[in-house]
């Protein structure tokens, strides 16, 4: 639920960024923050979703900034997205947008069609409520580390035009035990209400509350807490949690998800499709066939990030081998220097025991 103001607006953008001008150059913070207020209002009903996002983000760090000088009375006077949102923001990594499709995430044929199955029943859910048939919006990443399940909440979200709520989970459980609870609560309100895709990384971290507390009370209080906002949650709104260590989990907690998703590290089909995805932008080649097959199977063993990270760090070399600042037609990508960087992150990954 976006707050509504009752009061009339300025018709057309041009309006506010004049207001915003004149507030500005007048060092009227108040009015300049109302005009700003107004214009990230106007840009929601006007479906100007980045704008408004981008200019809201632009506010709050400005409120931040200046919090405990004078402005405390002004910000007041401010609203974001819902009136339950007060203190909630700092546990909000981000709110976005995303222009992230299905083509841009690798996955082997299963993922896809539960990524598929997910996306469809959000695009029928008029039609699946009009039969009251339950729509499935929870669903649970889980896999190494650097496989696609951040990649996949933005697909979603972008497949589905709906914005991203991701949530500093581990922040929200190590700050103050005690407020997990309650901090939990607060966030899925703000997504339910904002109708927002709710992101929650990390999710593991509410498996290590049994690590930090001696209180096991609390753990049990935390992960009730977390069962029944699942079980109220309106099913417009989709929970997307992620993590790589799922046997934290709670079994209770495991189960609540109407899907689950595990991401694999790539074998030799999805490294070649990650080569074509990441040459795909440029003018770069990687030269012979034979070639390409023996640094895949160099690459076998190392996660989608850690293959793309080697690389575009390659590219970028043989583009500085060339000498030049012109913008060449063409680039050999040089693979001796790609086999070296393959072979510097496996036994970076080997000496701090990640593989
Ligand atoms: N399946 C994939 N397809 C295409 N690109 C990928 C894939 N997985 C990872 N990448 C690349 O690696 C980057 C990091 O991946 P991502 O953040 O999704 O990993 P993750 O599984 O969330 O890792 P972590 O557990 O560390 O959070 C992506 O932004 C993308 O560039
Ligand atoms: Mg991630």
């Amino acid at each position: 639920m976006n707050v509504k103001k009752e009061t009339s607006f300025p018709l057309t953008q041009f309006d506010f960024i004049k207001d915003i001008a004149r507030f500005g150059l007048e060092n009227d913070q108040e009015k300049l923050k109302d005009s700003l207020q107004e214009m990230i209002e106007h840009a929601r009903k006007t479906k100007k979703t980045n704008l408004a996002i981008q200019l809201q983000s632009i506010l709050k760090e400005a409120i931040r900034f200046h919090q405990a000088g004078s402005l405390s009375k002004t910000s007041s006077g401010i609203r974001f997205e819902t009136p339950t949102s007060k203190g909630v923001e700092d546990l909000i990594l981000d709110q976005v947008t995303s222009d992230y499709r299905l083509s841009d995430l690798i996955c082997n044929p299963q993922i896809k069609e539960s990524l598929d199955h997910f996306i469809l029943e959000h695009r029928k859910k008029s039609l699946l409520e009009a039969l009251e048939l339950p729509v499935a919006h929870k669903i649970l990443f889980y896999g190494p580390s650097g496989c696609g399940k951040t990649l996949a909440s933005y697909v979603i979200a972008g497949e589905l035009e709906k914005m991203l709520l991701v949530v500093n989970l581990g922040a929200i459980v190590s700050s103050k035990l005690g407020e997990t609870s309650k901090n939990l609560a607060r966030i899925f309100k703000m997504a339910a209400s904002g109708d927002c895709i709710l992101f929650l990384d990390e999710f593991d971290s509410l498996g290590k509350v049994r690590d930090y507390s001696q209180d096991h009370g609390e753990m049990k209080r935390v992960v009730n807490t977390i069962l029944q906002l699942f079980d109220y949650l309106p099913q417009s709104t989709i929970v997307i949690a992620a993590t790589n260590q799922v046997g934290m989990l709670d079994d209770a907690l495991v189960r609540r998800f109407d899907t689950q998703i595990g991401f694999e590290l790539p074998g030799e089909k999805e490294i070649e499709e990650l080569i074509g995805l990441t040459l795909k932008r440029g003018v770069f080649t990687l030269g012979s066939k034979s070639g390409i097959k023996k640094l895949i199977q160099k690459a076998k063993g190392l996660s989608f990030y850690s293959i793309q990270k080697t690389l575009i760090t390659a590219m970028k070399r043989s583009l500085y081998q060339l000498k030049t600042d012109l913008i060449p037609a063409k680039v050999e990508i040089d693979k001796a220097i790609w086999e070296k960087l393959i072979e510097d992150e496996r036994s970076a990954l080997l000496n701090s025991g990640k593989a």
